[in-house]
C-alpha cells in the first residue's frame, strides 16, 4: 500500500518535472533554432532531490531508478526531437537509380513552390572527382563522401561540395554547377546573379537568363526555405546514410524509387548506347556469357537495390517513419494518387502548383476524370520494354536478379509469348508498408 502510494506520488512529482522540462527545452531550443547551432541533447539535472527520502526496499530504489533513467531518455529524446519539431523542416532525398523516373518525381518536388529548396543530382561532382582520382573503385570512400555532402547540403551547406566542383569555384563563384537549371530554386530572382556582358550570354536558367551561380546566395536562399529535397541516383545502399537519419538537426525522409529491372536494361539499352554495346550485341546474338562482369555489374546493382529496400521495408528504429518505397510502374498508373502519397509521407503540404504541374505533364484531364485516363496511357508506357528486350535477356535479368523481381512485385516471365502477351500484367499488386 504504502509503496503503491509511494510510486504514484514519485511519478506524479516526475511528470510535473518533465512538464518543467519541456517548457525549458523548447524555450531554448527555440533559441537554438533561430541561431542555426547544432544543438546537444539538454540532460536533465536535479532529480535527485525528489527521490524518496524514507527508506524503501532494494527493489523499490532500483525500480525508481530504472524509472528516472526512462525518464531520463525520453527527454533526452524529446529535446533532440524537439528542436525538429519547432523548426517543422523536412529534408527530403530521392534515392533512385538511372532510367527510372527520378527525373520526373524530383519535379514532384522541385515544382513545390516558394517553401522547398530543390537540388538535382549534386552528387555528380563527387562521383565525377572519385572517379578521375580514384578510378572510382574505393566504394567506402565514395559512399563516405556522398553522406558527408547530401549532409550538409541538407544544412544548406555548400563547402564540401564545392570542393568537389570542377573548376574549382573561386570566392564560391561557379558556372560549372551540374544542371544548375534543373533546380528551380536555383533560378529563382534572390540567386540569379546579373549576366555578364558576353562571357555568360549563353547561361539559360529557366525563364531568365543569370550569371554565374554565387553559391553563397545559394546558401542564403537556402536557409530561407522551410523544406530541403535532393535528388540522387549515385547512393548505392541506404544504411550508408544512417547518420542523417540520426542527425538531431534534420528530419530526413527517404524515398526510394525503384523500377522493374529487366525494363531498366532495356531503357539504358536505348539511352546509353555505348556503354551498353556489350548487351545490344548479346541480344542480336541471343547469347549471353553470364559470367561476364556486365553481368556481374547488373547482379551487384539488383543486390543494392534490394539490401536497401529490405533495409528500409524491415523497419529498424532509425528509419522509423523515414523509409518510403515506390515502384515506378504505380507513379506511371497513377501518378496523382503516389504524389500525395509521399507529400503525406514527407509531412509537407500538397500544393496546388504541383498538382497542376502533374495534371500537365501526364495528359491527365479533368474532363475524363483524371487519373483514370493518365492509368490507361502510361500502362502502354510501363508495358513498351516487353517488346524491345528479347525474351533471352529477359531471363538472364531474371537469373541474376530474381530476389529483386520478387520483392517488388514484379512478376517472371516463362516464354516469349508470356514477355509479349498485353493481357498478362507483369506488375503484381503490391503494398509496400512503412507507417
Ligand atoms: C533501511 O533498510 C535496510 C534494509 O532494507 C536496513 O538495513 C537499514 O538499516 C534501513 N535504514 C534505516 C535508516 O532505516
Ligand atoms: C529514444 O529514441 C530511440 C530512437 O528513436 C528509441 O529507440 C528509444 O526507444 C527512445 N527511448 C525512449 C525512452 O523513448
Ligand atoms: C578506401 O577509403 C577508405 C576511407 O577513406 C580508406 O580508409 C581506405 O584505405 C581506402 N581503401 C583503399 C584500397 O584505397
Ligand atoms: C555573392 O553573394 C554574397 C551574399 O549575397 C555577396 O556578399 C557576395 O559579394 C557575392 N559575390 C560576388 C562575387 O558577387
Ligand atoms: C496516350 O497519349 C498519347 C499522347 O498524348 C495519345 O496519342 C494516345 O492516344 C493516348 N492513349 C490513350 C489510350 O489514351
Amino acid at each position: 500500500m504504502r509503496i503503491k502510494y509511494t510510486i504514484s506520488l514519485v511519478f506524479f512529482v516526475a511528470l510535473v518535472i518533465i512538464e518543467k522540462e519541456n517548457n525549458i527545452i523548447s524555450r531554448v531550443s527555440d533559441k537554438l533554432a533561430l541561431k542555426q547551432t547544432p544543438q546537444t541533447p539538454l540532460q536533465p539535472s536535479g532529480l535527485s532531490h525528489i527521490l524518496p527520502k524514507h527508506n524503501a526496499s532494494f527493489t523499490m530504489l532500483s525500480k525508481t531508478n530504472s524509472a528516472f533513467s526512462l525518464i531520463k531518455r525520453r527527454l533526452e529524446n524529446y529535446s533532440q526531437h524537439k528542436e525538429v519539431v519547432t523548426r517543422g523542416s523536412k529534408h527530403i532525398l530521392l534515392l533512385a537509380t538511372t532510367r527510372t523516373g527520378s527525373s520526373f518525381v524530383g519535379e514532384f518536388f522541385n515544382q513545390q513552390g516558394d517553401n522547398m529548396f530543390f537540388l538535382f543530382e549534386p552528387l555528380w561532382h563527387v562521383e565525377k572527382m572519385l572517379t578521375l582520382e580514384t578510378g572510382g573503385t574505393n566504394a567506402t570512400a565514395s559512399a563516405k563522401a556522398y553522406r558527408d555532402v547530401l549532409q550538409q547540403l541538407f544544412l544548406c551547406d555548400f563547402s564540401l561540395l564545392e570542393s568537389f566542383i570542377e573548376p574549382l569555384p573561386v570566392n564560391h563563384i561557379t558556372t560549372g554547377l551540374f544542371r544548375r537549371e534543373s533546380s528551380s530554386s536555383l533560378c529563382q530572382e534572390s540567386v540569379c546573379s546579373p549576366v555578364i556582358k558576353g562571357v555568360f550570354e549563353r547561361y539559360r536558367c529557366r525563364t531568365r537568363r543569370c550569371g554565374p551561380l554565387n553559391l553563397t546566395m545559394a546558401s542564403e536562399s537556402c536557409l530561407q526555405k522551410e523544406h530541403r529535397a535532393i535528388k540522387s541516383v549515385r547512393v548505392r545502399q541506404l544504411e550508408n546514410l544512417r547518420p542523417l537519419a540520426e542527425d538531431p538537426r534534420l528530419d530526413v525522409k527517404f524515398i526510394q524509387l525503384v523500377r522493374d529491372p529487366r525494363a531498366v536494361l532495356a531503357s539504358r539499352m536505348v539511352a546509353f548506347a555505348a556503354k551498353y554495346k556489350n548487351w545490344k550485341q548479346w541480344a542480336i546474338d541471343g547469347e549471353v556469357p553470364i559470367d561476364d562482369d556486365e553481368v556481374r555489374k547488373l547482379k551487384g546493382n539488383c543486390d543494392n537495390i534490394r539490401l536497401s529496400a529490405e533495409i528500409g521495408l524491415r523497419q529498424p528504429a532509425w528509419l522509423r517513419r523515414r523509409y518510403m518505397l515506390v515502384r515506378y510502374e504505380d507513379i506511371a498508373r497513377f501518378p496523382m494518387r503516389k504524389a500525395t502519397e509521399m507529400y503525406r509521407f514527407a509531412g509537407i503540404p500538397f500544393t496546388p502548383q504541383v498538382k497542376s504541374w502533374i495534371l500537365k505533364n501526364t495528359q491527365a484531364s479533368k474532363e475524363t476524370s483524371g487519373v483514370y485516363s493518365t492509368q490507361k496511357n502510361s500502362s502502354e508506357q510501363v508495358e513498351k520494354w516487353r517488346f524491345s528486350l528479347p525474351f533471352k535477356i529477359a531471363q538472364v535479368v531474371q537469373k541474376v536478379c530474381g530476389p529483386t523481381l520478387k520483392l517488388f512485385g514484379y512478376k517472371f516471365v516463362s516464354s516469349e509469348e508470356m514477355l509479349t502477351d498485353k493481357s498478362i500484367s507483369l506488375i503484381e499488386d503490391k503494398v509496400f508498408n512503412f507507417v
